[in-house]
């Protein structure tokens, strides 16, 4: 596995956790928001589709709903978790930018 590839251990992301992950993509630091949804990691570019800022409010901290979505911080846009679709605020509709993730052997890794 190349090193580039990992994004966490398995044991450290639970279901409906949100986690900040940095990677590399196409030779570029890129930051994740990674999530577990029905069992199965997903993960989204670090960019809200309205204003293109980060999710979260702090390294590692992102809101949530009391439906467990994904909530921005700078102004609210929520996020549903199966498409990372926006379903409420300034942005609804639009959706934010998925990457392939896998998990085998205890690891999440891009694909
Ligand atoms: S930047 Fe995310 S809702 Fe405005």
């Amino acid at each position: 596995m190349n090193n580039d590839e990992f994004l966490c251990i398995s044991t450290d992301l639970n279901e409906g956790q949100f986690r900040e992950v940095r990677t590399t993509i196409s030779s570029q630091t890129r930051f994740l928001v990674l999530t577990r949804f029905k069992g199965q990691p997903r993960a989204w570019l670090n960019v809200c589709p309205h204003q293109g800022r980060s999710l979260n409010w702090a390294p590692d901290q992102f809101l949530t709903d009391s439906d467990g979505h994904l909530v921005c911080a700078a102004h609210g846009a929520v996020f549903e978790c199966a498409q990372g679709r926006c379903i409420s605020g300034p942005c609804l509709n639009a959706s934010l930018t998925a990457v392939a993730v896998e998990e085998r052997e205890g690891i999440i890794r891009l694909c």
